[in-house]
């Protein structure tokens, strides 16, 4: 893909958008039908989100998250395939997944219901994306320690949803997938990866979002997830 700045614009990554931060954090959403495929991201937008991501809490100050950034498209068309088949092999039958799942409150089931829909199509596009994203953990966590996974990968999600609220900021769609994770060995081989080194933490799809605004999704009430003082 080509870098030349007259083919992808001359994006300053330090305008940022008018998104207020409680709209940043309440309708920062995981975007799939409005992700548009057919505007390049300009690789200096990519790095600013990066440089905001690593702004986030890292355990003992250790930088250890790495952002492969994929833009070639035989590599997209080929990582996109995965996706597709693990999407329609394993999620399709698994009980947590979207189609089996039965949720009680029906406002909650109406927004999984659209949440399906919208997973659907991420599954038809995926391997026409501009960006793919693969956040990477360095080392490897260790089999069976759950401790050092909970401190190592705790250090990871804060700098991805970091990305991912930098991305927000300037214009960009990205939705957090783990379907591949399953599949990492092959994912690793496509992208150049060493698995025995490096954790792929997800998968995340980043184009500029089309129309201008999100709104908040349905949540129950906070007064339900909270113990005050004891369980
Ligand atoms: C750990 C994790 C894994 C996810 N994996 C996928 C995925 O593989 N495919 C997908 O379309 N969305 C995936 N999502 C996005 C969720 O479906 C989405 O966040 C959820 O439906 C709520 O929607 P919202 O983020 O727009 O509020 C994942 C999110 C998380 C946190």
């Amino acid at each position: 893909m080509s870098d030349n700045p007259t083919q992808l614009g001359h994006p300053d990554p330090t305008v940022l958008g008018h998104v207020g931060a409680h709209e940043l954090l309440t309708s920062t959403r995981a975007v799939r039908k409005r992700l548009d495929l057919g505007r390049p991201v300009h690789p200096a937008l990519i790095e600013a989100c990066v440089a905001d991501a690593l702004q986030a809490p890292q355990g003992s100050n250790l930088m250890r998250t790495e952002f492969v950034v994929v833009r070639d498209p035989d590599r997209i068309e080929r990582l996109g395939r995965i996706y597709r088949e693990e999407f329609d092999g394993f999620y399709r039958e698994s009980e947590l997944g979207l189609f089996n799942r039965v949720d009680s409150d029906p406002r909650h089931a109406a927004q999984s219901r659209r949440t399906r829909d919208s997973a659907e199509h991420l599954a038809e596009v995926m391997s026409r994306v501009p960006v793919i994203v693969i956040p990477c953990l360095t080392p490897r966590l260790a089999e069976g320690d759950v401790l050092t996974a909970k401190h190592r990968l705790a250090t990871v999600y804060p700098t991805v949803w970091n990305f991912m609220l930098a991305a927000r900021l300037r214009g960009l769609g990205t939705c957090w997938t783990g379907m591949t994770l399953g599949r990492e060995d092959e994912v690793a081989e496509i992208v150049g990866i060493d698995p025995t080194e490096v954790e792929q933490v997800c998968m995340i799809p980043v184009a500029h979002h089309t129309g201008t605004s999100f709104r908040p999704a349905w949540r129950p009430p906070a007064e339900e997830f909270i113990h005050w003082d004891t369980w």
